[in-house]
């Protein structure tokens, strides 16, 4: 049972897929990896994190720290990355909500962040899928009490286009709430209630 040692195990979903990107090139076939973060995966993952987001912007150390931490809250924090060709290329951070057995479970997807040179290539949108599913088996495995779906939801800057966009198609309940956090930035949550079939058992 996987979850046992998580950190150890690697999902790999060799999609080979044809990156998108291969043919504009003129280049050969590229490989596409999505699968769980291990620790060695953390640099490159904080590499990431200071480039394309604000809250340890151009801190590499501090970025470091921050994915470090939420890496060893497993499994109430799970990390997944793309990797291309074997370059780290992205990476997405998911949190369980509220306990692990709830009836209803809710995992929000924390962070997705993809490297600048890899953005505009549709990785986001299949790591989250890919995501999604492995999260779905996983809580299926630890939580006996699901009654009929996981809710999936997700916080994005209204005004983040790119990832708005990307949200809208993935989370197909739509905007669910507002907030404002950080500063005057508001935010929007998006929803997705993904059902959940579940083998006969016991009352
Ligand atoms: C938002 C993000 C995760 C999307 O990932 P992605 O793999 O680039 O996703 P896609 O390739 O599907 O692109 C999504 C949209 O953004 C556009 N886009 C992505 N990168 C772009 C770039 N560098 N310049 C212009 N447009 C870009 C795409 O054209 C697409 O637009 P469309 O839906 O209107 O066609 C990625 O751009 C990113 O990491 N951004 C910085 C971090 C961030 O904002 N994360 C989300 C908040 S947690």
């Amino acid at each position: 049972m996987y979850w046992i040692f998580p950190q150890l195990e690697l999902y790999t979903w060799d999609l080979g897929l044809m990156y998108r990107r291969s043919a504009a090139k003129g280049s050969k076939m590229a490989q596409i990896k999505m699968r769980r973060a291990v620790e060695a995966d953390l640099r490159s993952i904080a590499a990431i994190n200071t480039a394309v987001f604000l809250g340890d912007r151009d801190r590499l150390e501090s970025a470091l720290e921050w994915v470090t931490c939420w890496f060893h809250a497993y499994p109430l924090y799970q990390y997944f990355v793309v990797e291309v060709d074997g370059t780290l290329a992205g990476y997405a951070g998911w949190q369980v909500h509220g306990g692990f057995k709830r009836a209803e479970p809710v995992v929000e997807l924390d962070q997705i962040g993809i490297a600048r040179e890899y953005q505009g290539l549709g990785l986001a949108p299949d790591l989250m899928r890919k995501c999604m599913r492995e999260i779905v088996e996983w809580t299926k495995q630890k939580n006996d009490r699901i009654e009929s779906h996981v809710t999936f939801v997700v916080w994005g800057y209204t005004f983040n286009f790119n990832a708005l966009s990307v949200y809208a198609k993935q989370f197909g309940d739509g905007v669910c709430g507002f907030r404002t956090q950080f500063g005057s930035r508001a935010e929007s949550m998006l929803r997705l209630r993904m059902p959940v079939i579940l083998p006969v058992r016991d009352a």
